[in-house]
């Protein structure tokens, strides 16, 4: 099998199972080694669409928890009763006071800039997205809540592990498997907000 194959067997598998998008297996490896959500937990998800992290969330939460997630794009109905999606940008903070929930167990960020190609551009885009992340963190996360956020190469880390550092008991960075070869993606994980 040559590697495209390898990387594409994750496409096929999220489609015999039913899941939108291959991301899930990213988020699916991250859950298995830190379990980071837990049966009834509340979880809110940034850059949410087309949703396959809030279909997956939305099983390990089961009917006692709930998901909800933002995304600048309309998430098709997921039909599942534990979960709500709302349009919005995460930079608006109305699009947080429409939400019933106000603090949440755990935050999943899987948010992606429009890319240039460019990797410092692109590096910086998801640098400023992920500040707004730990913003969000700071205001709508539970002392002793989890988070996980994407990050893009081509930015200094440091100046965002720093600042998780100090909000978090434990910082981890993570590059699942289910990541393309090709991608500069990886994963930030916060544990326990202090
Ligand atoms: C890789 S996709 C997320 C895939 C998703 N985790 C899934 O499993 O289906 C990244 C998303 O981030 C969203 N996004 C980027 N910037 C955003 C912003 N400022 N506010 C809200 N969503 C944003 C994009 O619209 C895109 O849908």
């Amino acid at each position: 099998m040559n590697k495209f194959n390898v990387q594409d067997q994750y496409s096929k598998k999220a489609r015999e199972q039913g899941y939108r998008a291959r991301s899930i297996f990213k988020l699916e490896e991250i859950q298995d080694k830190f379990k980071l959500i837990k049966s009834g937990d509340n979880v809110l998800d940034l850059g949410a669409a087309p949703g396959s992290f809030l279909q997956y969330i939305s099983k390990i939460v089961g009917e006692n928890g709930g998901a909800i997630g933002i995304d600048l794009q309309k998430i098709e109905s997921l039909r599942l009763s534990n979960v709500e999606t709302y349009v919005g940008d995460i930079f608006d903070d109305k699009v947080y006071t429409q939400i019933d929930i106000d603090q949440f167990d755990v935050i999943t960020s899987d948010l992606a800039p429009k890319t240039s190609g460019v990797a410092f551009m692109d590096g910086g885009r998801s640098f400023d997205l992920n500040l707004k992340v730990l913003e969000v963190c700071e205001k709508h996360l539970k002392k002793g809540g989890n988070a996980v956020m994407k990050i893009l190469s081509g930015f200094s880390e440091g100046e965002l592990v720093g600042p998780a550092k100090q909000m978090f008991k434990q910082v981890r960075k993570m590059r699942p498997k289910a990541i393309r070869k090709s991608s500069g993606e990886s994963y930030i994980v916060c544990l326990k907000k202090i």
